[in-house]
């Protein structure tokens, strides 16, 4: 696809959560942005490539490197607004008892503590990267995975459901490298569940197969 309009940051009002400062929030649209910004800028320069109808040999080297970069900038723009879009001010630590998400998550892994102990199990994974709870189309069952960067690791065909940023910069100005738990447990104070359960793609209410 050729882009013919850029891409525009969303904007999310977040102030006011427990346990991530505004200031990290700011720090962080910012960066989000950053990653809208060079995404349209690949596109263009791509687009640039594509203008003859074809790619030479000889522009290959580059051209692979920008298609490869936005891999990269592109699920860092994606992420981060599936990340912005699950959490709120008020938002709760559990989903409601009759929700569809608490559903699929007990026909997934049995109860939702042990669904959230594998999700923030790959929360504490070491690198960099995102906790992924991602729904399988065809079954709605639930599946946690861990992404390297911003696109190493993504499970095809799935959709995500539930996104959790654990770069540093997602929580350094409020908690050491270390208190990264910390981090994931003010993360789980301000998940936004009905933005989750929007999310889901399963009819609603039918039975999760196993
Ligand atoms: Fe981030």
């Amino acid at each position: 696809m050729i882009a013919t309009e850029p891409y525009r940051p969303k904007q999310f009002n977040l102030s006011g959560l427990k346990g991530i400062s505004d200031r990290t929030l700011e720090m962080h649209f910012k960066l989000y942005e950053g990653y809208v910004k060079e995404t349209n800028n690949l596109n263009e320069r791509i687009a640039e490539f594509l203008k003859d109808g074809k790619v030479d040999q000889d522009e290959m080297p580059l051209y692979s490197e920008l298609k490869r970069r936005l891999g990269f900038e592109f699920n860092g723009m994606v992420l981060h607004e599936y990340y912005f879009g699950n959490l709120k001010k008020g938002g709760g630590s559990e989903p409601a008892r009759s929700s569809a998400f608490l559903k699929a998550a007990e026909a997934s892994f049995g109860s939702y503590d042990v669904w959230k102990a594998d999700f923030v199990g790959v929360g504490k994974m070491r690198g960099v990267g995102w906790a992924m709870c991602y729904e399988q189309p065809e079954t709605g069952r639930l599946s946690n995975h861990w992404i390297s960067l911003h696109q190493i690791g993504e499970v095809a065909g799935f959709n995500p459901v539930l996104v959790m940023d654990v770069w540093e910069h997602a929580f350094l100005l409020d908690y050491t490298p270390a208190e990264r738990p910390k981090y994931i447990e003010a993360f789980f104070s301000n998940i936004d569940w009905t933005a989750v359960e929007a999310r889901l793609k399963a009819k609603r209410g039918a039975t999760v197969s196993r």
